[in-house]
């Protein structure tokens, strides 16, 4: 631990003890070279959190969809000795590769961080290579970071092969607590199985956790991403999740918080389409007041996107389809629909396509997180009508 780390969550600690008992025993063995691998799939909140604790704990209830096809796969090699004591200093320094970069970084800082908490005392002097990409490009709105540690908390999974000493409830437990340690976000991510819907719930009594939320079944919604803008943000998250509790509509947002979790639970249960979508355009509207009222503000809700809102709700309420749009931290518009709508969505996007300047990903289905080999199996397969759309090119 380095003198600024607090303490981990007690949860957390538990589970580490336990490593750190499997590892006296010898029966976690991590010799210099050994490898791990994992993949996960980054997320679209319908009920997002904004403002957060320490350790990346969200300050409330927050819900999202799995964005299956769009995922970070993450591979880890131990770079160290191996004590059986664990007290030998570290002899290496954390690197990363990732896609486009031609020679391995130092880790950032907020990496570091988490490989130093994640092996805490059990396996301290070991350091770690992440060579990690995703297959979607970053700043275009689609939670790279979440998928980005949801995948590290598998590749670290399957190096100390968790799926051997722990019950696969256990294994979901560490990986959404490992995740989180990285983004609150990415505790979503990292929800192992087919789960669309992932709540992280927070409970002050038992700690807090990520859990998937049972649809309704046949309840499945299309997805995919109006990509206007892909400068980087002017203000990151983490500076924005501080800024936030200077809008003076944060306690205000904050005090129905848990109220509107718990219904955009129910409607999914239910496969309540229509309080889906009111709570989650309710929500974007709600999270973009607070941060276009923080200080310093974060200005994501702008004309452009605003004026495609509109004609977006016009149309869709003209036609009467089932669609509905919510934004991320950033500009670009996120479009849910059951796929009757996707007539409408297709012709609403080639539209404001046509004049340039806009472009189109679209979301397919894809397994949660995954350690191991059945990461390496993960096959993307997207909504049939979908692909004369892909990458931006409407038909
Ligand atoms: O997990 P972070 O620190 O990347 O923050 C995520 C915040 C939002 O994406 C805006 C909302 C959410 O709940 O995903």
């Amino acid at each position: 631990m380095t003198p600024t780390d607090s303490p981990l969550p007690a949860s957390l600690s538990a589970l580490q003890d336990r490593l750190r008992d499997l590892r006296a025993q010898g029966q976690i063995l991590l010799q210099n070279g050994d490898r791990g691998f994992g993949t996960a799939p980054s997320n679209i909140a319908l009920i997002k959190y904004w403002g957060k604790h320490s350790d990346q704990q969200p300050q409330n209830s927050n819900l999202s969809l799995n964005l299956g096809s769009f995922r970070a796969t993450t591979e880890v090699v131990v770079r160290g000795r191996f004590y059986p004591q664990g007290s030998a200093p570290a002899l290496h320094s954390n690197t990363v590769l990732f896609a486009g970069m031609t020679e391995p970084a130092p880790a950032d800082r907020k990496l570091d961080r988490w490989i130093s908490r994640v092996f805490a005392d059990w396996a301290s002097e070991i350091r770690m290579h992440v060579r990690s990409e995703n297959n979607f490009p970053s700043a275009c709105g689609v939670a790279s970071s979440a998928a980005g540690y949801a995948a590290l908390a598998a590749a670290v999974a399957d190096l100390l092969q968790l799926e051997r000493h722990f019950s696969a409830t256990e294994l979901q437990t560490w990986l959404t607590e490992w995740a989180r340690l990285g983004s609150g976000s990415a505790a979503r991510s990292a929800i192992p199985g087919a789960a669309e819907f992932v709540a992280w719930e927070r409970d002050d009594v038992d700690g807090s956790f990520a859990h998937p939320v049972p649809a309704s079944p046949g309840f499945e919604l299309g997805h995919c991403l109006l990509v206007l803008d892909t400068s980087p943000k002017s203000v990151s998250s983490s500076e924005g999740h501080e800024a936030a509790r200077h809008s003076p509509f944060f306690a205000v947002r904050a005090a129905g918080m848990e109220r509107r979790f718990r219904a955009m639970c129910a409607a999914v249960a239910a496969g309540d389409f229509s309080t889906v979508a009111t709570l989650a355009e309710e929500d974007a509207f709600a999270i973009h007041a607070i941060m276009q009222t923080s200080e310093p503000a974060s200005r994501h809700l702008d004309s452009r996107n605003s004026q495609i809102i509109a004609r977006f709700v016009a149309g869709r309420d003209q036609a009467r389809v089932p669609a509905f749009w919510t934004l991320d931290a950033g500009p670009n518009v996120h479009i849910l629909f059951l796929r009757e709508a996707l007539p409408f969505v297709r012709d609403f996007l080639a539209r404001e396509c046509a004049g340039g300047g806009a472009s189109v990903l679209w979301g397919g289905k894809g397994p949660g997180a995954l350690p191991g080999s059945r990461a390496r199996a993960v096959v993307h397969t997207d909504l049939p009508d979908d692909r004369a759309f892909r990458m931006g090119e409407p038909a």
